[in-house]
């Protein structure tokens, strides 16, 4: 192979890049050390700001191929045929440290899937928990908050985690989950990942449906315990990863989805739209589609894994958001958390630009012709930037109203306001994941509640006993006694 030559980023030949130019050999330097100001000014500016939640996290790529055509149920052109392949990339994450934390915290887990589809990308922004801690996306900035380290001494607060929960027993599910056995995922290819929201389907008939997906880990599950988390790397999910597709051990999930008709929506006991809750698999059984694997390692971290903008809004014709309150707030966020972390051209990043054609009237902006995909890239040339225009017999693209979402009618008569939903039951089915566990898993997840709520203010500890003994007494009791124990 011929000898590169080292270039500026103007592409200009370097011809010493050891030695600063400088007034004598003991002298200061001068202002012709151009190159040295471009290699530390570039050295400034190497970081963007962290995702503020999902900050660590490791990304590879693969296919997904369906096993289940779904054109009852969907007019999306990637799932039609058992045999199609589509690319993904998919990033798993923790979601409160930050980019330089444990791969063992005991956090749920981000399970971020974006599907190159041909007819754009749809992103599946899921963690590996069926429910989440909240129904209501007004209180997600203070949740995080709770969440994260303390203000004052940037430390790890339990007794804040707690104190939110203490008042917002819609987290009861998502908690029981969080401190039972499966809290400390080994790697992240031995944990599940679901959509958790419900989101739709729509057929060629305009039928609409309401859908769960779920990836079931074909490694099986594996988790550690907090001592067995303390003494792994902080690296360790990350490294367990990267070795395994590198040495072509593949890892795998099979693809599933529950689907519920409008009709059964209306009449449901369960809001099938409250985001803390699951549909029982016995009502809604799990019905499989496909199978995605992990192939391919990333050639660079930053440039894919890092700058990786993935968005619950990236949806395609015959697949839709649902009435979920968290979804709808999620469509807006994602976008204009990549429009400051990553920019507003963060879609013509090659990890981000969709396979297939882009055309569309948006110009200019910071890094504004990066991608061939977008209209030919360089900004789309001398292309009309109008709509409507009278060149589309030319090729100036314009809206296909076939690919439109049916309408859809209000699920009920109501009314415009701020519904309270604290007297909900957020008990029932937290309950019931406490009476499926063995003894050995109750002791677990009583213990690792009762390691963070003894060190909580006595009113806080006596709300959370309170919830407990909704969802069950025993679990009440259980938790009581361990704290008893440590204090
Ligand atoms: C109102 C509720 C929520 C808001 C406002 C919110 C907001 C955010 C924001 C701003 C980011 C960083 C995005 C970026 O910089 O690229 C993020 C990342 C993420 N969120 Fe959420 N989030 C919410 C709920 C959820 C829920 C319910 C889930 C899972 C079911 C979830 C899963 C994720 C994942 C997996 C990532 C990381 C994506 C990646 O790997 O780049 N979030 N969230």
């Amino acid at each position: 192979m011929t000898m590169k030559t080292l270039s500026t980023s103007a592409g200009a030949p370097v011809a010493d890049d050891n030695n600063s130019i400088s007034a004598g050999e003991r002298g200061p330097l001068t202002y012709d050390n151009h190159y040295l100001f471009e290699k530390l000014a570039h050295f400034n500016r190497e970081r963007i700001p962290e995702r503020v939640v999902h900050a660590r996290g490791t990304g590879a790529y693969g296919n997904f191929t369906v096993s289940k055509g779904m054109k009852d149920y969907t007019i999306a052109r990637f799932l039609q045929q058992p045999g199609q392949k589509t690319e993904v990339f998919v990033r798993f994450s923790t979601v409160g440290g930050g980019q330089d934390s444990s791969d063992y915290a005991r956090d749920p887990r981000g399970f971020a899937v974006k599907f190159y589809t041909e007819q754009g990308n749809f992103d599946l922004v899921g963690n590996n928990t069926p429910v989440f801690f909240l129904s209501d996306p007004i209180k997600f900035p203070d949740f995080v908050h709770s969440q994260k380290k303390n203000p004052r001494t940037n430390l790890p607060d339990p007794a804040a985690m707690f104190e939110f929960w203490a008042n917002h027993p819609q987290s009861l599910h998502q908690m029981t989950i969080l401190m039972s056995d499966r809290g400390i995922p080994y790697s992240y290819r031995h944990m599940h990942g679901f959509s958790s929201h419900t989101l739709s389907f729509w057929n060629s008939k305009g039928e609409r449906y309401w859908v769960k997906w779920h990836f079931k880990s074909n490694q099986g599950i594996k988790t550690v315990t907090n001592a067995e988390a303390a003494a792994m790397p902080s690296f360790g999910a990350q490294q367990d990863l990267v070795d395994a597709i590198d040495r072509g051990d593949f890892p795998s999930w099979a693809v599933k989805v529950q689907i519920m008709s409008e009709a059964q929506a209306r009449t449901y006991h369960i809001n099938p739209f409250d985001l803390t809750k699951i549909w029982p698999h016995g009502d809604f059984p799990l019905i499989e589609i496909g199978a995605l694997e992990l192939n391919r390692n990333v050639k660079n971290y930053f440039a894919e894994t890092e700058q990786a903008a993935f968005a619950p809004s990236n949806l395609v014709p015959g697949i839709g958001a649902s009435p979920d309150k968290m979804l709808q707030a999620r469509l807006l966020a994602y976008q204009d958390a990549h429009r400051y972390r990553v920019g507003v051209n963060a879609n013509q990043i090659p990890v981000n630009a969709p396979k297939c054609p882009v055309n569309h009237y948006q110009r200019d902006g910071a890094m504004a012709g990066m991608c061939p995909a977008h209209g030919g890239g360089n900004n789309q040339d001398d292309g009309v930037n109008f709509y409507p225009n009278d060149r589309t017999a030319q090729g100036a693209p314009a809206p296909d109203a076939a690919t439109g979402a049916p309408p859809l009618p209000l699920l009920e008569d109501a009314w415009v306001k701020a519904y309270d939903t604290s007297e909900a039951d957020h008990y029932t089915q937290a309950g019931d994941l406490y009476r499926l566990m063995s003894e050995d898993q109750k002791n677990q997840l009583t213990g690792n509640i009762a390691d963070g709520l003894a060190q909580a203010s006595p009113s806080i500890q006596e709300r959370m006993l309170g919830q407990f003994t909704k969802a069950d007494t025993d679990y009440a009791m259980r938790v009581k006694k361990a704290i008893g124990q440590r204090t």
